[in-house]
């Protein structure tokens, strides 16, 4: 069987559900092909808590649509990535904040040359090739989805697994295998509302900053900062921020992982004031906030 990292063991799985998924991704990793294997996530995700890991497995393994929802920067992907790996199972993405139409969903019709005769094609978007090859989907700021194209992922989320092609009139039925994760950039602040028929498909994860020793334990494992006192200071900042942004003082980006990730990175060539400064101060609109964070930052660095 393959050796995944030792931190399934602390999903705190029943050990005979975590040996079904093992046994059956070994088997389905030797039928995949380049192409197939390339749309398999990687591994990486440190989980917030005891429970989030295993009951995202849990939900997954059940045939369930997982919902995550969690502010920019808190490993949203990360932990889509990390269960594609586990499973795996190529996953094919979507983001629907950026203009996702019908067509970028579900593909298009193409004119193409055959023995001399013009015929059209049909080439598949990223919802069709999941449903079809028995894949996942990853929907990306599913909250965004346009009108038009909300009917066909509430269609694909529903327990029928079946679209109506819109643009070849065929239906759609998905391959056994197929799984829908989706993201919502959720904080504190700036929430956009969910339609409730979409929400009501999905069970929900939240998926918070990572705080304390396990933020320190991240950083120490991936970023370029190897200083032990510097980063214990950049964990204690974090909590600052995260305190300041539960009191409606901060926006939630402020105390994003990945921001931290970056100003940790830097300060190994930077002094760290800077690298805060570039990594998380620069990035929030508002001077007050940014003014907030500079005077936070200057009691641990200063
Ligand atoms: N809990 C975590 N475990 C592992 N990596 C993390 C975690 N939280 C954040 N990261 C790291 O921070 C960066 C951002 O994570 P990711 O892209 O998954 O965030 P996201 O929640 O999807 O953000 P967005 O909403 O902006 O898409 C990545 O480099 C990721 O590896
Ligand atoms: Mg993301």
């Amino acid at each position: 069987m393959t050796l995944v990292s030792e931190h399934w063991a602390t999903a705190k799985l029943p050990k005979s559900l975590l040996q079904t998924i093992l046994e059956r991704r070994d088997f389905r990793m030797t039928s995949l092909d380049a192409e197939q294997l390339s749309l398999i996530g990687s591994d990486g995700y440190r989980p917030s808590d005891d429970h989030i890991l295993g009951d995202a497995i849990v939900a997954m393994q059940l045939g369930k649509n997982v919902l995550l929802k969690g502010p920019t920067g808190s490993g949203k992907t990360r932990l889509a990535e990390t269960l594609s790996y586990l499973f795996g199972q190529p996953m094919h993405s979507v983001n629907c904040s950026v203009d996702l139409d019908a067509e970028g969903l579900v593909g298009f019709k193409t004119l193409d040359q055959e023995a001399g005769q013009s015929v059209v094609r049909f080439i598949p978007g990223p919802l069709v090739k999941a449903m079809t090859e028995g894949h996942w989907l990853y929907i990306d700021e599913v909250n965004m989805a346009k009108p038009e194209t909300l009917p066909l992922i509430n269609g694909v989320l529903d327990h029928r697994r079946t679209i109506t092609n819109p643009f070849t009139g065929e239906v759609v039925r998905a391959k056994k295998g197929f799984g829908v994760i989706a993201a919502v950039n959720i904080g504190y602040v700036g929430t956009v509302p969910m339609n409730e028929a979409l929400k009501n498909r999905f069970v929900v994860m939240d998926v918070p900053y990572l705080q304390g020793d396990k933020l320190l334990e991240l950083l120490k494992e991936r970023s370029l900062l190897k200083d032990d006192e510097l980063l214990r200071r950049f964990v204690r900042l974090s909590a600052d921020l995260q305190e300041q942004i539960r009191s409606g003082q901060l926006s939630d980006e402020a105390a994003s992982v990945r921001a931290m990730l970056d100003a940790c990175d830097l300060a190994a060539y930077l002094p760290p004031l800077r690298a805060i400064q570039r990594a998380i101060n620069d990035k929030l609109d508002d001077e007050r906030e940014q003014a907030l964070v500079a005077n936070l930052a200057e009691t641990y660095f200063g």
